[in-house]
């Protein structure tokens, strides 16, 4: 049998003294994921760790099978590469955050390319980042993720400050990078509808445990 994407194998993390991620089992599967649960449920540590901005305390997270702690964070990054969950663009233009990004990749971005898989036209490239509404910042962050070529997405409430429409612009724009780059996505969403119409694998956390996973007609109402 195949390594899942991610096996997580009892994973505890405590912060400031508080269990946050407490003994969590749990598996994402390539396609797309959804890690769903409640407010300080653990989502965004859950995701952080998967690009290795922190190790467990105990417990082990394996990619693809193997120990992440074995694989350089920035070797981890350029196949796996997290959009958070404020943004958080360098000061400048759209183009020099994806340059950015890019060369730490050691890479030569196509610009055009990368906004155009975002969602964005041309002319953001040359767009400050500090006049982009959320949602645009939101694009221009997928835009950036993608500079390394990964082939990971992970994707921290993409959504959540925007309204109805912008929210199914982006989804659409989720489910189509699955198809045309065939990246494994996992989102982290508040939102079950939202967990429901773009993901396979649904993994539902509580209080920093995996309280069930499975195909989202198994896990969710
Ligand atoms: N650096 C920290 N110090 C202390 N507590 C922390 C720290 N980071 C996170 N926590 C706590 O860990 C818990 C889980 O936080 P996390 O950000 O993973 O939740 P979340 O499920 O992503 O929530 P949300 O849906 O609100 O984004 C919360 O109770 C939070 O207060
Ligand atoms: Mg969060």
């Amino acid at each position: 049998m195949t390594a899942p994407l991610f096996g997580l194998d009892r994973v505890s993390l405590r912060r400031g003294g508080v269990p946050v991620l407490d003994g969590l089992t749990a598996e994402l599967r390539e396609g797309a994921n959804a890690v769903v649960g409640p407010s300080g449920s653990g989502k965004s540590t859950l995701l952080r760790l998967l690009d290795r901005l922190s190790d467990p305390d105990s417990g082990s997270v394996r990619f693809r099978g193997t120990d992440t702690r074995e694989i350089d964070p920035l070797r981890l990054r350029r196949d796996v590469a997290l959009v958070p969950q404020l943004p958080a663009l360098l000061d400048g233009t759209v183009a020099a955050n994806i340059r950015f990004a890019a060369g730490l990749a050691g890479r030569e971005p196509d610009v055009e390319r990368l906004l155009g898989l975002a969602g964005l036209d041309p002319s953001f490239a040359d767009r400050d980042v500090d006049r982009l509404s959320v949602g645009e910042q939101q694009r221009a962050m997928i835009a950036r993720a993608l500079a390394p070529e990964p082939d990971v997405l992970l994707l921290d409430e993409p959504t959540s400050a925007l309204d109805e429409q912008a929210r199914d612009s982006i989804e659409r724009t989720v489910a189509e990078l699955g198809r045309s780059l065939g990246v494994s996505v996992v989102i982290v969403t508040h939102d079950p509808g939202q967990a429901r119409r773009l993901a396979g694998w649904i993994v539902g956390i509580e209080r920093g445990r995996a309280v069930r996973q499975g195909s989202a007609s198994e896990v969710l109402p």
